[in-house]
């Protein structure tokens, strides 16, 4: 047979798979674009939101270092998630209480070797809150960064205090993507600098269901979506992506749910365990 019958062979079975099945046969193909982002670091494996976990977050293939801010006292952006130091340190009450030698002061890993042991090490032990200011000098100006602008209404004035850091470092805005769950701080964000892409972040608590107003009003300011996965569908899926808006749920932590958001066209995820993602990725 001429090598023209086969590809013209080949091209009537890709054609009739793509009919029959929406194209799914391409499945391993979207892999290995996906869009891998360590949440909190790789928190599956270290404690949250510390230097450590960053770094593990790199080894394990993650592509983006996630980081959720807060403020203290004295204004200086710090990684943490909770409002309160209360789960992840051994200090207790809010960070807007504290100054950033105090909250230095306090050990941000234990909690994770107690309540985890079967990922346990001694190093966890006594490790420090790091500024944001310390993770761009650690990590670099072209290190991708996926950064959360945490209760910001709490926090008057973060995202100028943001752009004034990403500006002092340098830090390289076509890697940098800023996510948040308030429109205003994205909006804010926009307004202060239109050239930093955003990411709308949402939560549902039901079937995740999505209009074309809201997609366009989102696309005024955003590139993308994160709403939580748990309850997408993969109408949800098509819709966001046909719409040109990225979309990277949160927080997918098993090989499976992985492959069925892949499949459905994500173009990205949160996950506590980059290298799952990355196995995935890998068709393994
Ligand atoms: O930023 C994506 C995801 O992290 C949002 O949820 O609560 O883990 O910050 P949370
Ligand atoms: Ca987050």
């Amino acid at each position: 047979m001429s090598t023209k019958w086969l590809a013209g062979i080949g091209v009537l079975v890709f054609s009739l798979n793509v009919a029959v099945n929406g194209g799914t046969a391409l499945a391993s193909e979207k892999h290995k674009d996906i869009v891998n982002v360590s949440h909190r670091g790789a928190s599956g494996h270290a404690p949250e939101h510390t230097i450590l976990a960053y770094e593990m977050g790199e080894k394990m293939h993650g592509d983006y270092i996630e980081v959720d801010l807060q403020m203290t006292k004295d204004g200086k952006l710090i990684a943490m998630h909770d409002e309160k130091l209360d789960r992840t340190t051994n200090g207790t009450g809010l960070v807007k209480e504290f100054t950033l030698d105090e909250i230095k002061k306090l050990d941000a890993g234990s909690w994770f070797n107690e309540q985890y042991p079967q990922y346990a090490k001694p190093e966890y032990a006594g490790l420090q809150v790091p500024m944001l200011e310390e993770v761009f000098q650690k990590f670099g100006k072209n290190r991708s960064y996926y950064i959360e602008t945490k209760s910001p209404e709490v926090y008057p004035g973060m995202e100028k205090e943001l752009l004034r850091l990403v500006d002092k470092y340098s830090i390289n805005k076509e890697k940098l993507l800023v996510q948040s769950f308030s429109s205003l701080s994205l909006k804010t964000m926009h307004q202060l600098d239109p050239s930093v892409k955003l990411v709308q972040l949402l939560s549902y608590k039901g079937d995740a269901v999505i209009s074309d107003g809201e997609i366009k009003e989102i696309s005024k300011y955003a590139i993308g979506i994160g709403p939580n996965h748990t309850y997408l569908n993969e109408a949800y899926v098509h819709k966001v992506v046909n719409s040109g808006l990225e979309l990277h749920p949160y927080t997918v932590n098993t090989k499976d749910r992985m492959k069925t958001l892949i499949d459905w066209g994500v173009t990205g995820m949160f996950t506590n365990f980059p290298n799952l993602l990355h196995e995935v990725k890998k068709g393994k």
